[in-house]
């Protein structure tokens, strides 16, 4: 089987990080989500995969290279436009030719992998009992996503995002099929929105009367498309770190719970409380890391408390006399106190930028 990974697209819910990097780019635990999803099908055996890619192509290329270091062999396919998730799939077949695939949506994470799910529809196929299969899962918010109906333990409509869904169950962004998508590709009309999408391809096979089945996850799933969703994913990942010290961490800080110091970073008369992983020639200095935070390589913490955040490479914060939490911190950033007179907020912010000030003490 072959792999096909989405990392097109334009991540408008992830502005202003979006605005300069690629959304499967942002790192949860201090490595890119899309590296999870190369890690996720190469544990499943499947080692020749192409990326899709748009205007990031080259961030993403210098992120993943050849795929040697993954264990696969990584080719690229250009997107001209983020025309839709089935489109990708028409753009890359030359690419895939006859043989089946799974589709791995570049900024879906799953905890537990696919390797289970890749072996039963290898095997499902071969009996000539399956042409597709997807995957779903239980969520709060289905309007969101691609929603099932099922009847009888079996998908019969799929629609993406309606305004009142028809159940909770949704289908994530990882799919098996054969070479009979490209059918289906062919033949569906861009929808409302201007994409010819995944769940209108997937509906083309059900009503043409090839295997569609499907599989509701255990385990927990996250898109990582908007802020709070990668925090959470960061959260939770950090939650089964191995504790390490690739760093060097002076006698008068203190490093509590699970901790990842990694090369060259240097913590000095700081406390971190983990989870925490603490990036490559990073300097965290006279500060407080709480639980949940990575702060990614080369950046400086200094005299300053941050929790349940995630801080992108070379960023400083320095000085800042109340706690940050729940942030997300783009790359070179700088947080600090404005040194001059008048007391006042001094920003230079990107479009779509979020701020949160607490009111200071006189
Ligand atoms: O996350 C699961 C959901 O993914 C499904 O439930 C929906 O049915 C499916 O349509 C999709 O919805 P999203 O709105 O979340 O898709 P998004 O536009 O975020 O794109 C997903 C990934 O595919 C992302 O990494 C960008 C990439 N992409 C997207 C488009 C539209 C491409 O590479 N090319 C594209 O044309």
């Amino acid at each position: 089987m072959k792999g096909l990974i989405l990392s097109g697209g334009k991540g408008t819910r992830l502005r202003p990080i979006t605005y300069t990097g690629a959304k499967q780019l942002v790192p949860v635990a201090n490595k890119p989500v899309l590296f999870y999803a190369i890690e996720d099908l190469v544990e499943a055996g499947v080692t020749d995969l192409a990326i899709v890619v748009g205007d990031t192509r080259d961030q993403i290329v210098a992120a993943v290279g050849d795929g040697t270091r993954f264990g696969a062999r990584v080719t690229y396919v250009d997107q001209d436009a983020p025309l839709g998730l089935a489109h990708a799939v028409k753009v890359a077949e030359p690419y895939l030719g006859d043989e089946p695939f799974v589709m791995f949506l570049g900024d879906n994470f799953l905890r537990d992998g696919i390797v289970d799910y890749v072996r039963q529809f290898a095997s499902l196929r071969q009996q000539g009992e399956a042409n597709c299969q997807i995957l779903l899962h239980h969520v709060p918010n289905p309007q969101d996503f691609g929603v099932a109906e099922l009847e009888d333990g079996r998908v019969v409509r799929l629609t993406e995002k309606p305004r009142q869904p028809k159940s909770d169950l949704i289908v994530i962004g990882i799919y098996m099929f054969d070479h009979h998508v490209f059918e289906a590709v062919r033949a569906i009309k861009p929808s409302a929105r201007g994409e010819l999408e995944i769940t209108d391809t997937i509906q083309w096979l059900i009503d043409n009367r090839y295997e569609v089945r499907a599989e509701v996850i255990a385990g927990w799933w996250i898109d990582t498309g908007k802020m709070a969703d990668i925090l959470e994913a960061n959260r939770l990942i950090l939650e089964r770190l191995e504790p390490a010290n690739w760093g060097t961490v002076d006698g008068n800080s203190q490093l509590a719970g699970r901790v990842v110091v990694e090369r060259g970073a240097r913590i000095r008369n700081s406390v971190i409380r983990g989870p925490a992983i603490i990036g490559e020639e990073t300097e965290v200095l006279d500060s407080y890391i709480g639980p949940f935070t990575s702060v990614y390589h080369h950046c400086r913490i200094e005299r300053s408390e941050i929790e349940h955040s995630i801080v992108l490479e070379q960023s400083r914060i320095v000085d800042l006399p109340y706690r940050i939490e729940e942030s997300l911190i783009g790359r070179n950033v700088e947080i600090g106190r404005s040194p001059t007179k008048p007391r006042a907020y001094r920003f230079m912010l990107g479009d779509y930028s979020r701020v949160g000030v607490v009111a200071g003490h006189e």
